[in-house]
């Protein structure tokens, strides 16, 4: 059996969805690996690596006709046509748009698992890879506010006066935003931080930011760690009251979203305006649509006197490291699917464990995703 590596196509992707180190571990498996050539050259890994490290170095018609194929963006469909009848994809594959590819796969015969699918549950952590990048995106999004912002992020003290620490202000204490909430701490800024779940208030304050506490008069916890969306009194009311505390800060990273809904927006206009000029807005909601209705995806504007910014794929801005968590989660997640037993590799029911029949989009020609929304 093999496992394919292809080059990512999409625009600005800078990740590879194997690395030696997850070579070395795929190869003691049993697999042969066939990784494509100049599949690592974005993030830093050498063709000579995977080779040392077990894999064969082909081309792209290889990488992609392999018995399971590993990707980190949904694949287009030049690609799928080269796939073979009954081959697994893994990969993510951003189902909230687009879901033609599914129809493409499944008529091509391929199972396709997307990793955004895995249950948040505790056996499911290490395979988990929207944590593993949002670490990173929330990680990277404050060095870019850092970088943006044209002061300094701690309190300064030298000879020539002093310098206030930056208010930074976070939207959204998920994962990404937890992240940025501990790296704007390390650099010195005073960190508040909202978020419509009261139950993440204690990690919040783990951290040494203040909580930023609304009445909303309704509680914003969903199902499965997730929030929920608010009735339109209550948007409104949170969109009034966090306006009074946003013309405060000096930076705000914003993360606030629900899977497969528009972001909600909790930057008004009317709040960029009463912001200092120089202020800077990091919009990680972008993708769907932004926190902040002034945010464009993927450019950084200024608006009022504000910088914007509307990265939607800061992971691919460190491959290095969003390449190795990601490589893991996927090996990790490959290893429930496949089983050496009596010198042979055998694929797994994947029906039968939680984790993998979650991730499971499109199976024997038929599209499954729909019977999951
Ligand atoms: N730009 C990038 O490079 C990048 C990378 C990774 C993730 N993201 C985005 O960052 C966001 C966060 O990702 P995550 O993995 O941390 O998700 P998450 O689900 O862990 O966190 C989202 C948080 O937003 C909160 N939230 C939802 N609605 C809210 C509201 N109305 N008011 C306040 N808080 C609200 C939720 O309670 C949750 O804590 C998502 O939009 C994701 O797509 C962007």
């Amino acid at each position: 059996m093999n496992v394919g590596i292809p080059v990512e196509v999409s625009k600005g992707e800078t990740r590879v969805a194997a690395t030696p180190e997850t070579v070395k571990k795929l190869c003691a498996l049993g697999l042969d690996v066939l990784v494509q050539r100049d599949a690592g050259r974005l993030s830093h890994f050498t063709d000579a690596a995977f080779q040392h490290a077990g894999a064969k170095v082909v081309d792209n018609e290889r990488a992609l006709a392999a018995d399971i194929v590993l990707k980190v963006r949904r694949p287009e469909p030049e690609e799928v046509a080269r796939m073979k009848n009954g081959a697994m994809l893994l990969s993510m594959m951003a189902l909230c748009s687009h879901e033609d590819i599914l129809d493409i796969l499944a008529a091509r015969g391929v199972d396709t698992f997307a990793l955004e699918m895995i249950p948040r549950i505790s056996r499911a952590q290490a395979m988990d890879v929207l944590s593993s990048q949002s670490n990173i995106a929330g990680y990277r999004a404050v060095l870019e506010a850092a970088y943006l912002y044209g002061r300094f992020f701690p309190m300064m003290m030298t000879s020539a006066g002093s310098a206030k620490p930056t208010r930074l202000v976070v939207l959204g204490a998920g994962v990404a935003g937890l992240q940025a909430i501990a790296t704007a701490r390390r650099l010195g800024a005073q960190v508040s931080a909202y978020d419509v779940r009261p139950e993440v208030k204690e990690q919040i304050m783990s951290l040494g930011a203040k909580v930023i506490e609304l009445d909303l008069g309704e509680s914003g916890s969903g199902s499965g760690g997730y929030a929920r969306q608010l009735s339109g009194e209550a948007q409104a009311r949170q969109q009034h009251l966090l306006t009074e505390e946003l013309k405060k800060a000096d930076v705000i990273i914003s993360t606030a979203l629900i899977p497969c809904r528009p972001a909600p927006v909790l930057i008004t206009e009317d709040a960029v305006k009463g912001m200092n000029e120089g202020s800077v807005i990091i919009d990680m909601a972008a993708a769907s649509g932004g926190n902040c209705p002034l945010t464009e995806a993927d450019r950084t504007v200024t608006r009022h006197g504000v910088t914007l910014c509307g990265n939607t794929n800061f992971p691919a801005l460190m491959p290095g490291d969003a390449s190795a968590f990601y490589a893991r989660n996927l090996f990790n997640f490959l290893s429930l699917l496949i089983t050496p037993s009596e010198g042979r590799l055998q694929v797994k029911d994947y029906l039968e464990d939680e984790i993998t029949a979650s991730a499971l989009i499109t199976h024997k020609g038929t599209v499954r995703f729909q019977e999951k929304k």
